[in-house]
């Protein structure tokens, strides 16, 4: 029987992806390796997101050759973003690679892997307008606890923003059958899962049959039918999140309070060149709308620093947009040009690599006081806390998430682990609070 190995790079959604790839394979007798050392196949399922992103991957492939000089029929293959987006350069600049596979060509990976093993070298990079993996039973190897989970939703991304290689690396947005969603939450939580996130690149824009279920209806549905179960979500979509999903967050107990709204930059100039389709003051009218419908909702966001064309008042902007919305989290980054995306192809990548360093950096410095401040407001309230596991320093702590998706460390044992606890906060830092249960 020969041994699979898989590693996830880039988004959740990869992370659902690569469990689909390893039920396909033990579906037709392979079996899931500990250690990459151990396998005869090793993949990596990989992200184009930011040109850092695909050199990781490919310096890891020269570990992978050194291992084929000892383990002369181990195969080696591309999936994922990457494989969509480079295709036959992989196999033609890469001879270590022996397949490639876009992320909907997941249903045939076995026998691309055959293939492979007769020397061909197979590629698939079809992309689908249907494919959803709906009927495939993810095989949830690569969550470390067993306690939270994730279970896609919808595939794809229509938006088109001018920086953004995902609609083409994952193709036209799709809905997944409510149904099969129902069922594979329903899998999750036999398998003792006690939280699953929603996983779409564009949750809001989740339509199943031309309106019958918008993602509001969906989320409602999910929190109905799983109340003893934690619903997360991601990502929103500040042009699409409608005050419906919002009032469906504040009326479940069981749907938790953070919503990761992207916002990119705080400047209407460059919303505008990057195509997010609207403006600083709607993003700031959707804040309003959470802070009125969800008051106790934590609120995250993406950053780019040095768009194309961003000057220093855009970036005042963007930190003045951060101070006005007080941001519980962000995820913050440089621009990085993707080839044949629209900021390829039409604008100019003309903000200096030290420009965009040094906004940057204002920009996390920004953020940490934010989440500093964010957290300091934690301090005397009692939460409630999912614990997912010892924390790495010692056996006597444990941690977990509250609702609002922050990290809460706290003194107490493994039984605790998978349990719902009252956990008062006592002291913070800026990534961390402390509490005692209570
Ligand atoms: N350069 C830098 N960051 C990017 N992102 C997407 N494309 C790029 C790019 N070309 C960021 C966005 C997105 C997050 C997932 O990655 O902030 O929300
Ligand atoms: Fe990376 Fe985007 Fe692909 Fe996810 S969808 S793996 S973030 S490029």
């Amino acid at each position: 029987m020969k041994k699979f190995y898989i590693e996830t790079y880039g988004c959740q959604m990869n992370v659902a992806d690569s469990q689909v790839v390893a039920r396909k394979l033990v579906e037709n007798g392979y079996v899931l390796a500990e250690n990459y050392k151990d396998a005869d196949i090793i993949m990596m399922n990989t992200c184009s997101v930011r040109a850092n992103a695909e050199q990781r991957v490919l310096g890891r492939l020269g570990l992978f050759h050194g291992l084929k000089k000892t383990k002369k029929d181990l195969k080696i293959g591309i999936l994922g973003c990457m494989a969509q987006r480079l295709k036959e350069k992989l196999l033609e600049e890469n001879k270590t690679i022996d397949f490639v596979a876009g992320p909907d060509s997941y249903r045939n990976i076995s026998e691309l892997i055959n293939r492979a093993d007769s020397c061909e070298r197979p590629l698939d990079t079809i992309l689908s307008k249907e494919e959803t993996y709906e009927d495939i039973s993810p095989l949830r190897f690569n969550d470390k606890n067993h306690i939270t989970t994730f279970v896609s939703i919808s595939r794809g991304c229509d938006n088109m923003c001018a920086f953004c290689i995902v609609p083409y690396t994952r193709g036209r947005e799709r809905s997944r059958n409510p149904e099969t969603i129902l069922r594979e939450i329903q899998e999750a939580v036999d398998e003792g899962y006690k939280e699953v996130t929603l996983l779409g690149q564009n949750v809001d824009k989740y339509n199943w049959n031309n309106g019958e279920k918008d993602f509001a209806a969906l989320l409602e549905l999910v929190a109905i039918n799983f109340p003893q179960t934690r619903i997360r979500f991601a990502t929103s979509y500040p042009q699409h999140m409608k005050d419906e999903v919002l009032r469906v967050i504040a009326k479940y107990d069981n749907v938790c309070k953070y919503i990761h709204l992207p916002v990119q930059s705080g400047s209407n100039a460059v919303l505008k060149t990057m195509k997010r389709g609207y403006t600083r003051e709607w993003y700031l009218d959707r804040i309003k709308a959470i802070r009125e419908i969800v008051p106790d909702a934590a609120i995250s966001t993406d950053i780019i620093s040095g768009f194309c064309g961003e000057t220093e008042k855009d970036h005042q902007d963007t930190l003045e947009l951060m101070k006005e919305v007080a941001f519980d989290y962000a995820y913050m980054f440089k621009y990085s040009e993707r080839p044949n995306t629209y900021a390829a192809k039409r604008l100019d990548d003309d903000v200096p690599e030290e420009v965009k360093s040094r906004r940057l950096t204002e920009i996390i410095e920004l953020q940490n006081k934010l989440s500093y401040k964010s957290n300091s407001r934690d301090v005397g309230i009692t939460f409630e806390v999912l614990v997912e596991a010892h924390t790495k320093k010692s056996n006597k702590q444990v941690f977990g998430r509250n609702s609002q998706n922050k990290v809460i460390i706290f003194d107490g044992t493994s039984d605790l682990i998978g349990k719902l606890v009252k956990v008062k906060v006592y002291d913070f830092t800026q990534a961390t609070l402390f509490g005692k249960m209570i």
